[in-house]
């Protein structure tokens, strides 16, 4: 029998109720999914970059944005392109080459700044243009010199100018913790209007305390009418030591954006750290009902290769990534762990990616054993990369008895940050002792050339720098230097860390290397830091000449 037209028709509003049905569950699914779902924005490339000393070359940093890219992080906060032509180029060619990450460029609010932001990042698959000023009136008054009203109109201008360039437009309220609340509101209002798709709100000097910035986040939410139509972004400075506790406070306030650094680099006391904040959202998913997309066994390989690429060490008993952040030492603690690990272990140090076994490797072992240890240990070398740090580990061998993770740690971080170097240590020989002066007879490789010199100094170390000066002219000067033992026993690797600052720009850089002689260690960690400071003015003399 068939069926009649009004038949037909209620048929076709059944499917077409059905498929509305689904479309609107699917809705409500995605929008419970991102509801709990916390972008996390990796700021290390830019406000790390930023602190004294961390300055890293640029393929360092194509190399660390590669690396957060494959660890998960949603957006990729690649540099300040107005601040250097440097930095320019490092963003540009971050933004060509990633596909997942968004990739963001900083600006302050000037039109010149957002433009060269836009130009950096135009051809990113996914580029954030992220600009601010400050809203505070210590700021407004003593930095800006300027009225509220003038800062409120540079606000707009400075929004849509950005939108200009790409639709994904950031704006922060700097000093957002000490800016008058009711002002505050006005500002966010204005930027959300002007097409602001982010709004963050930063502690820009890491003052306030969990309760208070939970708080804000919640007032100006509610306060502003169009709220809704961004998202809110925490961004906390550790002053006072409160960065992660500050951020996933933020979260309660309705935030759903975190700004973090690797190992929590940063200005002054540094921002918070990335794998702080996403391993307490795991670790208490009880008390913190949020999701992050982030590779969680990558953490502790992230923290290293940022650790190799900036030279700064990280602190022993640094959460999650510290050389101590797995170890129990006390008789008692070690009993309950050997009974359960559960006694004293709230988080699986395979979960970070930290390897349990610590003696590992002698002059036996062979490539094959060595890639798998590289592998276990989360590296990926390229066949080039991994002969040459063979080859290391067998000279090592040789020397050293006993060759335990934080020796090959030591020694694939500095093949990293050497790879790209065009001066390095070939030869030293070193006369000390107490009858001085003491003398250095040093070889250099430079671009391909065997140079040697020989020079003497007070104390040793003196005269190896002093010898490197002699082969190597130049105006730096030695900020830091500082040794450490890799592991223990007396023949164990020395650690030395070297900072150089150049005279006239007044930039710093740190370089670190190893190797079982201080003396070899301090050479090569000085020459480091020296190719350091060279490939940042080569950049700047190529592009000038260009
Ligand atoms: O700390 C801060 O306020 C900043 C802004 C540029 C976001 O780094
Ligand atoms: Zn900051």
């Amino acid at each position: 029998m068939s069926k009649t037209p009004a038949q037909k028709a209620s048929k076709t509003e059944v499917i077409a109720a059905k498929r509305a049905a689904a479309v609107t569950a699917t809705r409500e699914a995605a929008k419970a999914v991102t509801a709990d779902k916390v972008v996390i924005f990796d700021t290390t490339l830019r406000d790390g970059e930023q602190c004294p000393g961390a300055t890293m070359t640029f393929e360092e940093k194509l190399e660390v944005a590669d690396f957060l890219e494959e660890m998960g992080v949603d957006i990729i906060e690649a540099g300040f392109p107005i601040a250097s032509d440097g930095d320019f180029e490092a963003v540009a060619a971050i933004a060509k080459r990633l596909k997942k990450s968004v990739v963001c460029g900083l600006s302050r609010a000037g039109m010149k700044d957002i433009d060269r932001a836009g130009e950096a990042v135009k051809h990113a698959a996914r580029p954030r243009i992220h600009t601010f000023i400050s809203t505070s009136s210590i700021h407004i008054k003593h930095k800006l010199m300027k009225t509220e009203d003038e800062v409120l109109g540079m606000v707009a201008d400075q929004v849509r100018r950005a939108r200009n360039w790409c639709d994904d437009v950031e704006w922060s309220a700097e000093d957002a913790t000490r800016t008058d609340i009711e002002y505050l509101i006005r500002c966010v209002d204005t930027a959300i209007k002007a097409g602001a798709t982010t709004i963050n709100l930063p502690d820009t000097v890491g003052y306030a305390t969990p309760e208070e910035y939970c708080q804000m986040f919640q007032t100006v939410r509610e306060r502003v009418a169009n709220s809704d139509k961004a998202i809110f972004s925490v961004h906390c400075h550790n002053d006072l030591g409160m960065a992660v506790a500050n951020s996933l406070a933020g979260l309660r306030g309705g935030a759903r954006q975190i700004e973090c650094t690797i190992n929590g680099i940063g200005e002054r006391a540094g921002n918070a750290a990335l794998e702080e904040v996403v391993m307490a959202i795991k670790t208490r998913s009880d008390v913190l009902p949020y999701s992050t997309g982030i590779k969680l066994e990558m953490l502790n390989r992230a923290s290293r290769l940022v650790s190799a690429a900036t030279s700064f060490p990280v602190q022993y008993n640094k959460a999650i990534v510290g050389r101590n952040a797995f170890a129990h030492e006390s008789g008692i603690h070690q009993d309950g762990m050997i009974k359960n690990a559960t006694t004293y272990e709230i988080m699986k140090p395979e979960s970070v990616g930290v390897s349990k076994t610590s003696l590992v490797m002698g002059k036996h072992s062979g490539r094959n054993a060595f890639r798998s240890k590289l592998k276990d240990m989360g590296y990926e070398l390229g066949e080039n990369a991994l002969e040459d740090a063979f080859n290391r580990f067998k000279t090592l061998a040789d020397r050293k008895k006993h060759v335990y993770d934080e020796d090959i740690e030591a020694l694939v971080d500095e093949n990293i940050a050497t790879s790209h170097d065009r001066t390095k240590v070939v030869a030293l020989t070193v006369i000390a002792g107490t009858m001085g002066p003491q003398s250095a007879t040093l070889t250099l490789d430079i671009e391909g050339h065997h140079h040697t010199t020989q020079s003497t100094g007070n104390g040793p170390v003196d005269a190896i720098f002093n010898a490197i000066k002699k082969l190597v002219p130049h105006e730096a000067k030695l900020d830091l230097y500082q040794v450490h033992a890799v592991t223990e026993g007396t023949d164990a690797q020395a650690e030395v860390s070297v900072r150089l600052s150049e005279p006239i720009e007044g930039k710093s850089v740190t370089a670190k290397a190893a190797d079982p002689d201080t003396l070899v260690a301090s050479a090569k960690a000085y020459i480091m830091a020296l190719n350091k400071l060279m490939s940042k003015r080569g950049r700047l003399h190529a592009q000038a000449a260009g």
